[in-house]
């Protein structure tokens, strides 16, 4: 494919009409508003573009300091159509000692978001992990499962209210299974089992009606048992009503998976697909925890199986939107949270730190470009 014929067939399909095709609904509306700013006249190609030309979503969370930088914001706008802060919605990250939220991180992130035009992820209203829960809510006060309940529908209340209308997706519920297809059973599911899900969802969606809402988890063609809980899990949100409208494959990438394990991973998505779910990759980035030290080698590695994770996954039609979990390897933060055994810095994203694109660009734009039109 080359630069000028996606060029050509890019512009068929404006970023409205692309909201509109990748996250259906309600949220088509909320993204023909956002994207009716002034600021969207500005002209994006790069990966974006020839995303568009597929119908596909394409953009990158991001660290909220790296908004900062005048030289990766203007990378981010020729590369993205949509964004959203890595950490800053986390709920340990908005309210430590209290139950108040502090939203002065994020009302920044979502107001330079908006104004330069793009559409804005919201990572995540649940994590039920003690560690991803605020101090006061693992300090024992919550004392029965209405209490629960209060406080869960008073954090989604108070974010999903505050700015509605202006989140195009919200990861609603994120990694409440394990690898195993077993629930995680953290401490809300302990008080209120799987309510968590019909209570967060409802309160979401009761909030931002025009928001899409997805639940998102770890899930990899290497985990077939996890893909049997997740099935299971998303036929029971649909047999009881529950507003959720997608599923979020994370898409850390680490290791290349079997054919067999790859063909089985086809049938998952068709399966998601059948249940009316739009899938949305949202965390893609190569976890290189076990590729090679050398930084030329274990690039070219890590776009390998970046390629093929996408290109099996795009295979499906459902696959509605792709978005990196970083776009620069200068804001990557996973050499903090998990750091290599062998102490180099981490190379997760298409761009180094430098800015310059390296072999997971390539791999990303021919796997894209590639991709059948949605
Ligand atoms: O930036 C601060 C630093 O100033 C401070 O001194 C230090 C001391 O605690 O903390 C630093 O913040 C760290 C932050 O990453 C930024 O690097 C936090 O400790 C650390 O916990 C946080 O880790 C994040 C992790 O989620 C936990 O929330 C990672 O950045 C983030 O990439 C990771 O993302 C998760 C998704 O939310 C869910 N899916 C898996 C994914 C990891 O692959």
């Amino acid at each position: 494919m080359t630069v000028n014929s996606t060029s050509r067939s890019a512009v068929a399909l404006t970023r409205r009409e692309l909201a509109g095709v990748a996250l259906g609904g309600g949220a088509a509306l909320a993204a023909a508003h956002l994207l009716a700013t002034p600021a969207t006249a500005q002209v994006r190609d790069g990966l974006a573009a020839i995303a568009r030309s597929r119908g596909i979503l394409f953009g990158s969370m991001t660290s909220e300091k790296s908004l900062d930088d005048s030289a990766f914001r203007q990378l981010l706008r020729a590369q993205c159509d949509i964004t959203g802060p890595i950490n800053a919605f986390k709920w340990h990250v908005m309210s430590r000692a209290s139950p108040r939220q502090d939203f002065s991180v994020v009302d920044r992130f979502v107001s330079i978001a908006r104004k330069s035009g793009f559409l804005v992820r919201g990572h995540t209203l649940l994590w039920d992990k003690p560690q991803m829960l605020p101090k006061w809510v693992m300090a024992g006060s919550l004392r029965d499962p209405a209490e629960w309940e209060q406080a869960l529908r008073a954090r989604i209340d108070q974010v999903c209210g505050r700015f509605a209308g202006q989140i195009a997706i919200w990861d609603v519920v994120n990694e409440a299974l394990k690898f195993n297809g077993r629930p995680v059973n953290g401490p809300f599911a302990q008080a209120l089992g799987e309510r968590i899900f019909d209570i967060a969802f409802d309160a979401a969606h009761s909030n931002d009606p025009r928001a899409t809402l997805i639940y998102n988890d770890y899930v990899m063609p290497e985990y077939p048992r996890m893909q049997d809980g997740i099935l299971a899990l998303l036929t029971g949100l649909r047999e009881r009503g529950v507003p959720c409208q997608g599923l979020g494959i994370q898409g850390h990438v680490s290791r290349l998976a079997s054919d067999s394990q790859y063909r089985q991973w086809r049938q998952f998505l068709a399966a998601v697909a059948d249940l009316g779910l739009r899938i949305m990759i949202t965390e893609l980035d190569v976890t290189d925890t076990d590729l090679p030290a050398e930084a030329s080698i274990r690039d070219v590695e890590g776009a390998d199986l970046l390629g093929r994770f996408l290109e099996e996954t795009l295979a499906e039609r459902a696959v509605s939107a792709v978005m990196t979990w970083g776009l620069a390897d200068r804001y990557e933060g996973l050499s903090y949270y998990r750091p290599r055994a062998d102490g180099t810095k981490r190379r997760p994203t298409p761009f180094d730190t430098s800015l310059a694109p390296k072999p997971a660009y390539d791999a990303l734009r021919q796997a894209l470009a590639d991709a059948p039109s949605r």
